[in-house]
């Protein structure tokens, strides 16, 4: 029983990869652009899915992990659906860019080492200086910048994309 619900599941979940497959003709120069539109579906490449890829362009495994592993666009880790990126470029770092991640990290209960919510609903990163110095210490949530933060912006924005979330 359990195995014909794993087997749906794989069958449903490949669908769309298939779709993708299909519209590149199932053509391994297109890999790149394959995983691009993968990686938008699911936000990140799961392991599976490689393999599958893998077996469909009759390629290596091992050529579909090169591929995906070089480039810094794919993540072959589950992202949250917001990305937050905190600078921690000079002039935020001096402003006090370490405060702000810890703000983040705190309310979203992340611990050591942990990046993406369970919930999957944030990732959060660092980043080098996003141009937008006078603002400093700035955060990004997908492509909007917001600055100067202090812990109570954290909470606001956090707090309301949550809610957000929770509506759609
Ligand atoms: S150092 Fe943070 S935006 Fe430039």
């Amino acid at each position: 029983m359990e195995k014909s619900e794993n087997a749906l599941t794989l069958g449903r979940s490949f669908e769309k990869v298939n779709a993708i497959l299909e519209k590149h003709g199932y053509d391994p120069s297109n890999l790149i652009a394959i995983l691009q539109e993968i990686q938008e579906e699911y936000r990140y490449l799961p392991e599976e899915i490689l393999t599958y890829v893998a077996t469909a362009l009759r390629v290596s495994p091992a050529y579909v992990y090169g591929v995906a592993t070089f480039y810094a666009q794919f993540s072959l880790e589950p992202k949250g659906k917001h990305i937050i990126r905190v600078c921690d470029g000079t002039a935020c770092h001096v402003k006090g860019s370490e405060k702000v991640l810890k703000a983040i990290r705190e309310y979203l209960g992340l611990r050591e080492g942990e990046k993406t919510t369970p919930d999957l609903l944030f990732t959060v990163e660092t980043v080098a200086c996003i141009g937008a110095c006078a603002l400093a210490p700035v955060m990004a949530v997908d492509d909007q910048v917001y600055g100067p933060m202090d812990e109570e912006k954290v909470r606001q924005i956090l707090e309301k994309l949550e809610q957000e979330s929770e509506a759609s």
